[in-house]
């Protein structure tokens, strides 16, 4: 762009994506083009029933099909050892990359459920004649509700360090001291990540070898379930991801249709790609979770919070049972001596929910957020200044100082933005001609972590450069941001910097989720690059240095670990404030403007971070007015499982959308002065819509999403 200089620091700059024109001109290759000729085509067959056992199968109309090499049920596929050969090194890729030995076992445990496989010359063969085979089942007893009475379990742990029944302080006691409490229950939906790319794998073997390329958020992760599901060892298999279509934690852990590729490829001696349909990603790709939850918030007549009490209830599978961690803010987000946080799961007979964009959060802040709005209502305090009342000197959960905490900032500059003066505060009272108009306010947070990454930087001397590590670009910039560090450590222009990433066979990374790719997989580069600086005797000018020294290449490799202990609460902070427009007559809810203002740490480039953290509103729009699976409790699948009918926002429904970054740097979540900013975009934007929705209205929607029969059911 004309716009933008062309000097150093490159770090913070708005530059291209340097893997765009690629992609637009259809020059990269996504998981599911990496086949060549004499790839077999597999198409997974699913159960028909939500709970029971294959109890026969009728295959031969499949064999029968024209170019069909296999066909494969759960009753006669070829057996699986079942050896795990890999530690998994971190407790979330347990749940997130499980082994899954494939097609082995009759048992139907949700409907959809893969029980068999064909396998063809073609993909229209394959997808036809899996279409021809017929299985019996012995069927029955499926748990398909998520009815207040149903029966729940604790889980061990969560998928962060938050124990599942978190307490402090004295509640009796805490509510005991209120002078207004609410006391309410939120319900969330199932919901789909919709990536416009759909789970695909190629895998083949070569000399005993596995190389799969397939669609995954973590290279690690996918490497770790094939070596536990087909008894493999890991220097055994390559996997590769070098572009996402999308991933939104759906594609952070591993799917069976992963090792169902790998499985055909090894059995029929030829390379195979599987690639799931739109339909099938809805029970074979995770969704979020259907929640319930139960807020009660205490405070003082002057707006101090007392006590505040969640009790979240998931709806999750029978079989790998993960809880999503969704009251991971409520003991760190305000000063609230008195609090009890609890996690329950109930198991059901369906599709594995997974994590998608701000786990934890995304959901659990809808309740949150939302109850802190109704208690402003009835204190009487306007529901930005109950929230600056209520800021923490220092994290009421650990103790720890903060990092950095730009909520109050984030509240103030927004309010001023926005023209929050302008509200009125009794519901109904803001007009524009015969639209009711709303204003609504919510705060954001998400923790900002930072994990062990590898790296590697190769100087060359024709003066460029090529950065490496197994991460992975989701759609998100890391390529771009990562030529960006590097430049900078390298005294290069980013033009000069080639950027691998994706490969199993380069620097072991913690894959693109949590919002910590950029801090982790950024620190490393720079490590990386500061050990080729010291493999250069210190050289300031490292070209004159390797030319000095006649080498062609220098190389630096790192790990950069974080420190073990944190000294500090690390998370990102920020506020969404929203006005909505509803159709007095019809109901219809419209939001013309959504503002969100974010303490996120140093910018790596403020161009991908704007497109993070406006992806993730409009995505908070969607989960407020738009997204919901709905499960048919009779028979146990995702009735609308399309894209015609599970509805994300499109630019109509996407008005104004200003984003604004406080100036911020944080050392101590990264050298960078970078949080990552990944997921907090979406967090609290439901709320404040249903916020926003309460005051146009008057109508308080405690359920996901808001829809006119909602706004009309209680009016
Ligand atoms: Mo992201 S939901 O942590 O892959």
């Amino acid at each position: 762009m004309a716009t933008e200089t062309t000097q150093a620091p490159w770090v913070g700059r708005p530059l291209d994506r340097i893997d765009g024109p690629g992609k637009v001109a259809g020059q990269v290759r996504y998981a599911a083009e990496e086949f060549g000729p004499g790839t077999l085509f597999a198409h997974v067959v699913q159960s028909t029933v939500a709970k029971g056992r294959v109890r026969a199968a009728d295959t031969a109309a499949a064999k029968a099909v024209p170019a069909v090499v296999a066909v494969w049920t759960c009753l006669d596929a070829p057996r699986l050892a079942r050896r795990q050969v890999a530690e998994y090194d971190q407790p979330a890729l347990k749940v997130l990359s499980p082994p899954y030995h494939v097609l082995q076992d009759p048992a139907v445990r949700y409907r959809g459920q893969e029980v068999g496989l064909v396998v063809a010359e073609t993909s229209l063969a394959a997808r036809h004649a899996a279409s021809l085979v017929r299985l019996e089942y012995e069927e029955g007893g499926a748990a398909l509700g998520f009815a207040e009475d149903a029966e729940a379990f604790t889980p061990d742990s969560l998928m962060v360090p938050l124990e599942p029944d978190y307490r402090r302080g004295d509640l009796a006691a805490g509510f005991a001291a209120a002078a207004a409490i609410v006391d309410a229950e939120y319900l969330t939906p199932a919901e789909h990540h919709a990536a416009i790319e759909l789970g695909a794998t190629v895998a083949r073997f070569e000399g005993g070898k596995l190389t799969v390329h397939t669609t995954t958020q973590d290279i690690h992760g996918a490497r770790l379930c094939l070596a536990n599901s087909l008894s493999l060892p890991m220097e055994d298999i390559r996997v590769i991801c070098r572009y996402l279509g999308g991933g939104f934690g759906g594609k952070n852990g591993t799917w069976p249709h992963t090792v169902l590729a790998a499985f055909a490829a090894r059995e029929l001696g030829r390379p195979v790609r599987l690639e799931l349909t739109r339909q099938q990603m809805f029970p074979l790709h995770g969704h979020r979770a259907r929640h319930r939850q139960h807020v009660r918030l205490g405070a003082t007549a002057d707006g101090r919070f007392t006590a505040l009490e969640h009790g979240i209830s998931v709806q999750t599978d029978a079989a790998r049972r993960f809880v999503e961690h969704t009251g991971e803010a409520s003991p760190m987000l305000y000063a609230v001596p008195n609090v009890a946080v609890s996690h329950r799961g109930v198991a059901c007979d369906i599709p594995a929910p997974t994590i998608m964009r701000a786990p934890g959060a995304a959901p659990g802040m809808f309740a949150l957020e939302s109850a802190v709005d109704e208690l402003a209502a009835a204190l009487g305090i306007d529901p930005v200044e109950l929230r600056l009342r209520n800021e923490p000197a220092t994290d009421p959960e650990t103790g720890k100082p903060w990092s950095s905490r730009a909520l109050a900032a984030a509240l103030r500059e927004g309010a001023g933005r926005f023209g929050w003066e302008r509200r009125t505060a009794a519901p109904r009272s803001m007009r524009d001609g015969r639209h009711l108009v709303g204003y609504g306010v919510a705060s954001a947070t998400y923790p900002a972590n930072r994990l062990p990454c590898g790296a590697r930087v190769r100087l060359s001397a024709d003066g460029t450069a090529t950065v490496e590590t197994a991460g992975t670009d989701i759609g998100t910039g890391t390529y771009t941001i990562l030529a960006q560090v590097a430049a900078d450590a390298l005294g290069l222009p980013p033009d000069r910097v080639r950027v691998a990433l994706g490969d199993s066979a380069l620097p072991k990374s913690p894959g693109s989720g949590g919002s910590w790719g950029a801090v982790s997989h950024g620190t490393a580069v720079q490590e990386a690059c500061a050990a080729l600086r010291a493999n250069l005797g210190g050289a300031t000018d490292l070209h004159g240095a390797l030319k000095a020294k006649g080498l062609s290449e220098a190389v630096g490799e790192a790990t950069a670990t974080p420190p073990k202990e944190k000294k500090t609460a690390n998370h990102a902070f920020g506020a969404h404030f929203v006005e909505v427009r509803v159709d007095p007559d019809t109901l219809e809810v419209r939001v013309p403007r959504m503002l969100g203002v974010f303490g996120v740490g140093r910018l790596v480039n403020a161009k991908t971070a704007r497109s993070q953290l406006m992806g993730g509103m409009v995505w908070g729009l969607g989960m407020a007015l738009t997204e919901a699976t709905v499960l048919d409790e009779r028979l146990g699948h995702f009735v609308n499982a399309d894209l015609a009918e599970y509805h994300v926002p499109v630019n109509a429904d996407v008005r104004d959308v200003e984003v604004v970054v406080l100036e911020e740097s944080d050392a101590l979540v990264s050298p960078l002065g970078a949080k990552g900013l990944g997921e907090i975009g979406i967090v609290g934007m439901a709320a404040a819509i249903a916020n926003a929705v309460h005051h146009a209205t008057g109508v308080r929607v405690r359920e996901l999403p808001i829809t006119i029969a909602s706004l009309a059911g209680e009016a």
